[in-house]
């Protein structure tokens, strides 16, 4: 590789984030898990106002994945109850900030209630452009990818594509993050160095941020902390 190919990092376009800790968090405090959930749902809010302020243009929170539909009915009621509250808050915030939000996974894994709201507020945000809030729910890059190439499959298959013209480009067009650049960051809250499934195909050439603060104590100047890290990084590959 040649010296060219290194750029300095600036501020990150797209900063993906798994908020992780959120059960740890409750339980230090002899709280139940939900406590937890419900705090971090409050960082949700927090996090997205400083990302705009910041000058982030993407943000993907990772809030529930595939694996997730595995935890106890309890824990999985919970996080679809914060879920439904978000959804059901008054737009008149979110339409202030010119936030654009987009939900990026499995919805027929959803709720019937759930969906509508989604698409409602899809449609309600879509020509925001400050930021754009993306939330992963029910999501596994590893299901993602598997569709992407049976919607491939049958697109060459109808013939309005040809094998030769499936590239980079095209595959990435047939991904829920389709309309997104790729993730410049990635952060992970709470000290585990994985990740868990999330974006496996965008994150290619992404920097990444680990930190042992659970989601529940994540804050602003956390965020700018990292964020002027990166922006010290020389990337050698994507954009400056
Ligand atoms: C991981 O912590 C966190 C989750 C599985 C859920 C994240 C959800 C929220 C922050 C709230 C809901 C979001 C919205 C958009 C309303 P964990 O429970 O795995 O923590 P642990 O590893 O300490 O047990």
């Amino acid at each position: 590789m040649t010296d060219t190919k290194k750029q300095k990092a600036k501020t990150p376009e797209h900063v993906a984030i798994i908020m992780d800790g959120n059960g740890r968090w409750a339980t230090k405090r002899g709280l139940p898990r939900s406590m937890g959930h419900r705090k971090g749902a409050e960082v949700v809010e927090k996090i997205t106002k400083a990302a705009k302020e910041l000058g982030i243009k993407f943000l993907t929170l990772y809030a529930f994945s595939t694996e997730n539909w595995k935890r106890p009915d309890e824990e999985v009621s919970t996080l679809m109850g914060l879920l439904r509250d978000y959804l059901k808050k008054d737009l008149e915030e979110i339409q202030k900030n010119n936030v654009r939000i987009r939900f990026i996974g499995e919805m027929n894994m959803l709720d019937k209630d759930i969906v509508e709201s989604i698409k409602r507020i899809e449609a309600n945000t879509a020509k925001n452009d400050a930021m754009t809030l993306c939330i992963a729910i029910s999501y596994g890059s590893r299901q993602e990818i598997l569709a992407a190439v049976k919607k491939t499959v049958a697109l060459v298959k109808r013939g309005d594509i040809s094998e030769n013209e499936i590239d980079e480009k095209t595959f990435s067009d047939m991904l829920y993050t389709n309309d997104m650049p790729d993730p410049d960051l990635v952060i992970r809250t709470s000290g585990e160095q994985r990740i868990s499934n999330y974006l496996l195909w965008q994150i290619a050439y992404a920097e990444f941020s680990f930190t042992d603060v659970h989601w529940p104590d994540f804050d602003e100047n956390k965020l700018k902390e990292i964020i002027e890290n990166y922006a010290s990084r020389e990337r050698r590959y994507g954009k400056a």
